[in-house]
């Protein structure tokens, strides 16, 4: 049974908080079958600094079954406008790509989000295959009445989930055609749940960057004009 037919399998669909150890992350958890013995999950990490109304860095954690050629996650819960974050396993690594719609067709690169995938968390094994990245501009974003919708840190948010049979037809390639998906799952994914005090160092210590101070205990660090003095 795949994905399609488990949506009146209501009771397939689960929220709950999970602690990674791999990675020190708390996540809030999104479990839904795909089929009688394998899941998928999304998890996502907030800032505990994060505010409302303003836009914050997120991890989020997919983990897939082989069998699916391609999943995306919908930060806004629709195929348009909003960003748009699509993964599969290309041979034994992740290959993830963001996209954009403004129609049902085609969605185009999304160069307003990146993603940066983590040294930790990533793999492709004999049933699935993981991904652990930051995205950095998939929290806020031009709507399409041209205002700003910006997720809720310290709330729920409705996303959405989908996936193809198919394989995008070029694997390697980022910015591949996809081939049509599934009928989509929605649910509200709790970000208060997926709170991460921490934030800014867990992203350092499993190999990231970190672009702006998500962290209440750590004041973001500002480039100093040179005295010309060597420290
Ligand atoms: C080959 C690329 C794609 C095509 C041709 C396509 C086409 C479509 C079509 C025709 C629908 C309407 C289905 C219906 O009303 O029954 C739809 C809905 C949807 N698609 Fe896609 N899609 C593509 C890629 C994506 C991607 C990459 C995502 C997300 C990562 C996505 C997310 C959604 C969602 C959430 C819906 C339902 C909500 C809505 O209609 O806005 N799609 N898509």
């Amino acid at each position: 049974m795949q994905l399609t037919s488990c949506l009146v399998w209501a009771g397939a669909l689960v929220g709950s908080v999970v602690f990674d150890s791999e990675t020190g992350f708390t996540f809030s958890e999104f479990k839904v079958a795909y089929s009688l013995t394998a899941n998928i999950a999304f998890r996502v990490a907030v800032p505990a600094a994060a505010q409302s109304g303003q836009p914050y860095d997120v991890v989020y954690q997919v983990v897939v079954p082989n069998q699916v050629g391609w999943a995306g996650i919908a930060f806004g819960g629709s195929m348009t406008y909003n960003p748009l974050l699509v993964g599969w396993a290309n041979g034994q690594q992740t290959q993830t790509s963001t996209r954009w719609a403004t129609a049902h067709s085609q969605p185009t690169i999304y160069n307003q989000a990146t993603l940066q995938k983590l040294t930790t968390g990533n793999r492709v094994n004999g049933t699935h295959w993981q991904f652990t990245g930051k995205c950095t501009g998939c929290t806020s974003w031009a709507n399409r009445s041209g205002g700003k919708t910006t997720l809720n840190p310290k709330g729920t948010n409705r996303l959405a989930l989908v996936i193809s049979n198919s394989k995008p037809q070029q694997p390697s390639n980022p910015s591949s055609n996809l081939v049509m998906h599934e009928n989509p799952i929605y649910w509200s994914q709790s970000f208060t749940e997926g709170s991460n005090a921490n934030f800014d160092e867990l992203v350092r210590k499993n190999g990231g960057t970190v672009t702006s101070g998500n962290s209440t205990s750590e004041t973001p660090t500002s480039e100093t004009p040179s005295s010309g003095t060597p420290q």
